[in-house]
Order: structure tokens, then sequence, then C-alpha cells
């Protein structure tokens, strides 16, 4: 009975209509958060060969787009800065007047009602480009965990909505949330990358943020992309350290991830879509090898189809028009 010819899925996939009734996962802009680059000056817009359609943007432009992308119906930004100057100590990463800071209460200012979330790392502050404090030939844990928590806490003072860790280093999710509650700040949530990979499709973004190492890479902190069960561990780690939502990154090479951390933990899971997958699919259309429509759409349901509840993408603004 339950068989050919009783059976026939195709009966539901006839028309647009029906299919859309049968769809199992739907894209939807609440869940969707656009990353924008601050940078220092004024009127400067430099857009970036190596991320199509994304661009660095000092506040005044920045606030800008972010008008735009309200208008449009995007709900929240994912922002990253690009200081003055970089030193030993990453301290614009935490300077009460540095570029992050800086876009936050101009942004807060302008468009109150989006959510203002920020990366917190050192990597685009550091002189040398690593993540955390570097001393001899690797990279101290212990001693950047200040320099994180000073940098989250600033962040939230100047209104960050939430606090996104990026930098790997064992314990920062316990000494952030230690930090921001000493200061009065224990409404403030920690979206962890909790499962960061060491990433060959970071690339394009490191253009971006003029991040990239000075020497060696990121593999001592950042996770093995051969371990799924490691990064179970890491996210473990992170909740008891108070984390309030487990991001995933990159996205598309790691579903198995999503998944994994989706079905083992009841928190809400993020995805970061990389500016690799985002460039790739960008490249391709620009030689007319695929729809880059088509080709995000289908890449962002995946994701969410994975398991990821809210998805960080570049192409949340496209997708803005396209919904
Ligand atoms: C900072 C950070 C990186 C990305 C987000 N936060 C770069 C890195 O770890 O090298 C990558 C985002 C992207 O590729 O779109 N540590």
């Amino acid at each position: 009975m339950s068989s050919f010819p009783a059976v026939r899925l195709r009966r539901f996939r006839r028309t647009a209509a029906l299919r859309g009734l049968a769809a199992e996962t739907r894209l939807d802009l609440r869940d969707f958060v656009m990353p924008l680059f601050a940078c220092p000056g004024e009127g400067v817009v430099r857009p970036l060969e190596g991320l199509p359609a994304i661009a660095q943007r000092s506040v005044d432009e920045l606030c800008r787009e972010a008008e735009e992308l309200q208008a449009l119906g995007v709900r929240a930004l994912l922002l990253f800065g690009i200081p003055e100057s970089k030193d030993d100590e990453a301290s614009g990463a935490y300077d009460a007047d540095g570029i992050v800071q800086r876009a936050l209460r101009e942004l807060q200012a302008r468009c109150p009602e989006l959510v203002l979330l920020t990366d917190v790392c050192l990597c685009e502050y550091t002189a040398h480009g690593h993540c955390g404090v570097v001393s001899g030939e690797g990279i101290d844990n212990d001693a950047s965990l200040e320099l994180l928590a000073r940098t989250a806490v600033s962040h939230a003072e100047a209104g960050a909505a939430a606090v996104c860790p990026s930098d790997m280093m064992d314990g920062r999710v316990g000494r952030i949330r230690e930090a921001l509650d000493d200061a009065g700040l224990t409404e403030t949530p920690i979206v962890s990358y909790a499962a960061k990979y060491a990433s060959a499709f970071y690339g394009p973004f490191r253009e971006v943020a003029e991040s990239t190492p000075a020497f060696g890479d990121r593999r001592s902190y950042q996770l093995d992309g051969a371990n799924v069960r490691e990064a179970l561990r890491e996210c473990e780690l992170d909740v008891r350290e108070g984390a309030d939502a487990l991001l995933v990154k990159p996205a598309l090479p790691y579903l198995d991830v999503i998944r994994a951390v989706r079905e083992r933990f009841d928190l809400p899971v993020w995805a970061y879509n990389v500016s690799g997958e985002y460039a790739l699919v960008k490249a391709a259309a620009a030689r007319g090898w695929l729809d880059e429509r088509q080709a995000a759409l289908e890449s962002l349901t995946a994701i969410k189809r994975a398991g990821a509840d809210v998805v960080v993408s570049y192409w949340t603004g496209e997708l803005a028009r396209w919904l």
C-alpha cells in the first residue's frame, strides 16, 4: 500500500505553491545578522576586491549603510573594527574611544532598533595579527584573557547588545562573563564562537579586516577541521562558563558540526557563513558559472536545515531584497 504507485512524492512538487506548503525550512530575515566593518576617517567607503559588495566604512558611512539595511528589514549587525594603529597589546580593541566603541555609540543614536553585536577578538588590533598576546613563538592564553575581557566590557559599555568572542583562547567565556558581571553588565549575553575552525575560508575577511597573521597561522588555537567530538567539548566548556549561544564557523563545510551541536545542546545555535563561502559564489557568478541568488538561497537554506537558529552572512542585505 505505502509504496508506488499509491505513493507519489512528486504530488507536492507540482507547483510553487504546493512546494511552499511542503517546505520544511524557511528563510526569515529575523534570523540573519549582517557583518559590517568600521574604519577611521570620514566619508570613507573602501570596497575590497576580495570580498565583493562589502566595504570598510567610516562611522558616518556605516550609519548610512545601517539605516539602509534597517529600512530593508535587517534587524541585527555584527561589527568589526579596523583601528587607526595596531600594537602588541591590541590597545585599540579596548579603548573607550576605539573604532568599534565609537561606531556603537553613533549607531545606537541613529538606529536604536538595530541589534548591535560585536566580534570580540584581538587580531584586528595586534601588530602581528594574532588573536591573542604573543609570547616567544606562541600565543599566551592566560595573558590574552585579560585583554579580551576588557574588550568585551568596553563594547558592552558602548552599547553592544551582545558580545561574540571569536579568539578561541581557553577559558575566555568564563573570564568575559565574570568581567561583564563585575562591571554590572549582567544582562549582556555572550554568543561564543565555540566551534571555530582553522579555515582557509577566512581568506577574504582577513583582507577586509587587515588581520592576516604576520607569522605562522592560527592552528595552535582554532579547531582542526578533522574534529567534531573536540568541537562538542569546546561547546560543553563554553556552556559551563556561561555562554548564552553557541556559534559554529565556517558553516557550509561544517554542516555536520552544526547538526551535532544542535542535537547535543539546547542553547541557540548560530552559524557563520564566512567570507570564503560567500566570495566563491560571487566569483563564480561573476563568470556566469552559476546564478548567485539561487546559490545563495540554497546555501542559507542548507545552513538553517542543518540546525542553525541564527546565521551571520554577508548576503543578509541582499537577502532582504530577495525575500
Ligand atoms: C576574528 C574573526 C575572523 C573571522 C571572524 N572573526 C578571522 C579569523 O579568525 O581569522 C572570519 C570571518 C569571515 O571569514 O567571514 N578572529
